[in-house]
């Protein structure tokens, strides 16, 4: 089921947002309704797993930081002509932009919270209400579909972008071709799917999963090993702002490699690659390969010498670190 964001649930919030507590009355009052209402919307909080407290003769309080997704605050920062669409709760943010066929101009999908939120190889991505980035963009692409293995190796680099603008400069690295890593841990990744239709151009839709202010993994569905910005930074952090600087790296780096192609970005891919030299195994589909990985190609094809000493250009797959 899908849910735009509800005005009441943000202004619930935005109240309790400054640590104090807050009687059913008060707030019934301040939003304009009764005192069940006030209940109904706090019920519906505690379910998304907001950490609502309730003690008897004080009123409600929200013991932990939370700062919710609000449109019009992404919207300051960015171009004005926008489609951004912000759900409550969705199935999937991908999922939701399939059905927009040949637009013109890119769109937007961002949600509070997935309820089959989906990596790659039909992997779950796990989305807690509240605490992470969930966004995909549908972007239209005058290009060949052969000429975008690019694109998620050109995501990747958008979200390190952005990391770095919030000030995060070292031990952050690309594991291609869709892992941001921090000190090894996933930290983000990314999901492209592409529509094509006969002279027409295609579309991408491209999701981004990034780790904000996620601290553990409550419902322990995370099968690998991963890390969040407010762990790294150690403050919380404001997903509005982190949004808005997202959306704009991604588009600027859209509109670079439209004109350029990922060639372009050969070079700050070299300064974040974290396979270069490493011996991997790539797993395609059920097929297997191993070897040293010796780069990328300007498609952003991964290169890998096979053991015959062939190289090899493989446009997907999953890589596995093996030990020396
Ligand atoms: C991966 O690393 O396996 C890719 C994760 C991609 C997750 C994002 S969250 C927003 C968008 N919606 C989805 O269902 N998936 C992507």
């Amino acid at each position: 089921m899908r849910k735009k964001l509800a005005t009441n649930v943000s202004k619930i919030i935005a109240i309790l947002g400054d640590g104090a507590y807050h009687d059913g009355n008060s707030l019934g009052q301040s939003l304009q309704m009764t005192r069940s209402a006030v209940w109904k919307i706090i019920k519906k909080c505690q379910q998304y797993g907001i950490a609502i407290q309730s003690v008897k003769g004080k009123g409600y309080l929200l013991s932990e930081r939370l700062i919710l997704l609000e449109r019009h605050e992404i919207k300051k920062h960015l171009p004005v002509t926008l489609e951004i669409d912000v759900f409550e709760s969705i199935d999937s943010t991908n999922q939701y932009l399939r059905q927009f066929k040949q637009v013109k101009q890119p769109k937007i999908c961002i949600a509070e919270q997935q309820t089959q939120g989906r990596g790659r190889f039909n992997r779950h991505w796990h989305s807690p209400f509240g605490k992470n980035i969930y966004l995909s963009c549908l972007y239209p692409l005058k290009k060949d579909i052969s000429e975008l293995a690019g694109l998620s190796l050109l995501t990747s680099l958008s979200v390190i972008k952005t990391l770095q603008s919030f000030g995060i400069q070292e031990n952050l690295g690309v594991k291609w071709s869709n892992d941001v890593i921090y000190d090894g841990k996933k930290l983000a990744g990314n999901l492209i799917e592409l529509q094509a239709e006969a002279n027409a151009g295609c579309q991408a839709i491209i999701g981004i999963g990034l780790n904000v202010n996620m601290m553990v993994d409550q419902d322990h569905v995370i099968t690998q090993d991963w890390t969040s910005l407010q762990q790294i930074a150690g403050k919380y952090i404001d997903r509005n702002k982190l949004c808005a600087a997202l959306i704009q790296h991604l588009l600027d780096y859209l509109q670079v490699f439209l004109r350029h192609g990922f060639s372009h970005f050969l070079e700050e891919w070299h300064r974040v690659d974290s396979l270069q030299g490493k011996s991997i195994a790539l797993m395609v589909f059920d097929q297997r390969f191993e070897g040293k990985v010796v780069g990328i190609n300007p498609l952003g094809q991964l290169l890998l010498q096979l053991k015959n000493g062939e190289v090899k250009a493989f446009s997907s797959g999953e890589a596995t670190v093996l030990r020396a």
